[in-house]
């Protein structure tokens, strides 16, 4: 997924490529199903949040848009178990992911896989109660118009849950003994750029100011809040979370060479060394944290 550094969002990681242009979703599809399961905990209170804000009314259809591998697709079916619940993708390698992973969970009755281009195939989706779109909408040219058209999917009295914002995940502390302090924050602010730039060569790319609640008015919603939650894994990391930092610094070094300092990209060459002590994969001190924010809105 991409720019974590974002003052605005992005909590995932596409910053595999070298280029700016759109990741290569499928070639991501390990990492991000791996980000996903190191975080999906968040979504116990969010669903706990979204049950309130429905009430007594029946949620029957989920909509799941971008789901990716499918991580969260399965969580939201286990947190609504009285509806069919739809993953819907534009990559076929993941929706495949997200297949096997319902199979795995035993809802493969309960969950439909859908390919489909957003926001051009929305209408051929049907509606929902819960439409629920995470780190997708800024991979859209025109994040306006495209969460008018999810919004037109709701049935009355539905809600819209998209996650965008929050804060750029952390994983080292800021002086880690080797290289100049605050490696990352200047990580992040690389990743920016990045972000920026990949923005720009989107199909339809228009600029938008990112107030998601005030977007979610614009799509003719009443907002119904807006929470943040943490993912906070210390350091000692376990093995996959270890790994997973790992990937990420990697693709940082892959894609951001070219925005960093020489003394940076030797600091990402040190913590990539598996056999020394500086290094991800054996130094003590790498964490996992990270914040997640929601946006909802009602169809009234
Ligand atoms: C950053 S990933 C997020 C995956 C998942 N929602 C999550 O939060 O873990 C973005 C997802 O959006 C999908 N995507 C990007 N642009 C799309 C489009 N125009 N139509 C449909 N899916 C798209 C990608 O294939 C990818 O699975």
């Amino acid at each position: 997924m991409t720019p974590h550094a974002h003052g605005h969002q992005h909590s995932h990681t596409h910053h595999a490529h070298s280029s700016t242009t759109e990741p290569d979703w499928a070639a991501l599809a390990a990492h991000l199903e791996r980000d996903a399961e190191l975080k999906v905990s968040f979504l116990e209170d969010a669903a706990a949040w979204l049950h309130d804000l429905f009430g007594h009314r029946q949620v029957t259809r989920v909509l799941d848009l971008g789901s990716g591998p499918g991580v969260t697709t399965t969580a939201l079916a286990h947190a609504f178990p009285g509806a069919e619940t739809v993953a819907v993708d534009s990559t076929p390698g993941l929706l495949e992911r997200a297949r096997a992973r319902a199979e795995r969970e035993g809802l493969a009755s309960r969950i439909t896989i859908r390919q489909a281009e957003l926001p051009a195939d929305l209408p051929e989706l049907g509606t929902a109660e819960l439409i629920w779109t995470s780190n997708v909408v800024h991979h859209l040219g025109d994040q306006r118009a495209a969460l008018e058209s999810f919004a037109a999917a709701l049935r009355p009295g539905g809600v819209l849950a998209v996650r965008e914002g929050g804060l750029p995940t952390r994983f080292l502390p800021r002086d880690i003994g080797i290289g100049r302090p605050g490696l990352q924050a200047r990580l992040d602010a690389a990743e920016e750029e990045w972000f920026a730039a990949m923005r720009a060569e989107l199909p339809d790319h228009t600029h938008t100011v990112e107030d998601w609640p005030a977007l979610l008015v614009a799509a003719g919603l009443a907002p119904t809040g807006s929470r943040t939650f943490l993912t906070d894994l210390s350091a000692p990391l376990d093995p996959v979370a270890r790994a997973h930092v790992r990937a990420r610094v990697e693709r940082f070094r892959e894609s951001l060479a070219d925005s960093l300092s020489e003394e940076d990209c030797a600091t990402l060459d040190a913590l990539l060394d598996d056999t020394s002590a500086d290094g991800i994969l054996r130094r003590p001190d790498v964490f996992y944290l990270t914040a997640t924010t929601v946006h909802t809105a009602v169809r009234t």
